[in-house]
């Protein structure tokens, strides 16, 4: 080599070790709750691939259900020494002592579509999510109206207990239609956010009211459990979306394919995309120092057999659901 091409690639060394951190040298764990239902299958795959075009390496552990893998794979993070940890916390409570040690290692943690609880408010940077509570308004809203002044008694499939989603669907939906004394939930179990316990309460909510004649409408916190309860209803001979209404949460490819059978109604969008503002803000907090809100809410909207399900369905179906 040359005196001058040495100097050359001298300056250029020191250039480039000048340079703040770029997205491309970011390594973020991703502790991933599991893959219960579509929505969870798209928002993994929807992380990859943002986290691709920023050239992120995201490295994703899959905590089947279970909190203590969530903790185990959030250990593993901190030894590991990562930019970021990315946290889709299964249920609300019992955070702290894992979180504390992150913080201590100068970890930054951002929540993805699922809160903990308040007293873990000083644990994190910030949670990307939905409003929860909004979205079980919204459908109890859209009953409400639905149904005008008949009497209507509702069944209700719950997400995972202890969930803060699970807990502020119930929430939102429970004040919505509090305010209709036409209607009434009578029963109300968790369906674990599974297609195939949404099926198995349904079947035991048909025959606890008479063969299912006495339900006027289900409410179930994600579209899984409805497509369960909804081939649980028609093979008790009952007519979903025609004898009895169904609104659910996540606007999952199949229910559109059910709504355009004239057997689903209403379902309330969660977008899959929690990663991409989650990279974005930690890219930015990471380069320029730039401190996010505590809170990067994403958009909830109510779909109906209106909106041409057909059409969304074919929009849908390729995103990894
Ligand atoms: O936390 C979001 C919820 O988790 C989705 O609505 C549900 O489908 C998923 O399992």
């Amino acid at each position: 080599m040359t005196l001058k091409a040495l100097f050359a690639a001298t300056a250029t060394a020191a250039l480039l070790l000048s340079l703040p951190a770029s997205a491309a040298q970011l390594t973020i764990g991703f502790s991933q709750i599991g893959s219960e239902s579509g929505w969870r299958a798209a928002e993994t795959s929807v992380s990859k691939q943002e986290a691709a075009k920023r050239q992120v390496n995201l490295k994703i552990a899959d905590a089947q259900q279970k909190q203590e893998n969530q903790i185990k794979a959030i250990r593993s993070f901190i030894a590991q020494g990562v930019d970021a940890i990315f946290l889709a916390p299964v249920v609300a409570s019992g955070w702290e002592g894992v979180l504390k040690e992150a913080k201590e290692a100068k970890i930054p943690v951002v929540l993805l579509d699922r809160d903990i609880d308040p007293s873990g408010k000083e644990l994190y940077l910030t949670a990307v999510t939905s409003d929860s509570v909004h979205e079980g308004a919204v459908a109890g809203e859209w009953l409400a109206k639905t149904i005008g002044d008949k009497s209507c008694n509702v069944v209700e499939l719950q997400g995972t207990v202890g969930a803060s989603v699970a807990t502020n669907r119930k929430k939102g939906f429970d004040s919505a239609v509090a305010k209709h004394a036409n209607i009434k939930v009578v029963r109300s179990q968790t369906g674990d956010f599974t297609r195939a316990k949404g099926k198995e309460v349904m079947e035991s909510f048909i025959k606890a009211e008479n063969g299912g004649k006495s339900i006027c409408a289900v409410y179930a916190h994600n579209d899984d459990m409805m497509v369960g309860a909804i081939q649980a209803m028609k093979e008790a001979g009952l007519k979903p979306g025609k004898d009895v209404l169904t609104v659910s949460i996540d606007a999952v490819p199949d229910i559109f394919k059910a709504m355009a059978a004239g057997e689903a109604n209403a379902t309330v969008e969660l977008t899959p995309n929690m990663a991409g503002p989650a990279l974005d803000t930690i890219i930015a907090y990471k380069e320029k120092g730039t401190a996010p809100p505590k809170w990067i809410q994403t958009e909830s909207k109510l779909y109906t057999a209106a909106d041409d399900p057909m059409k969304i369905y074919e929009s849908k179906k390729g995103l990894g659901y």
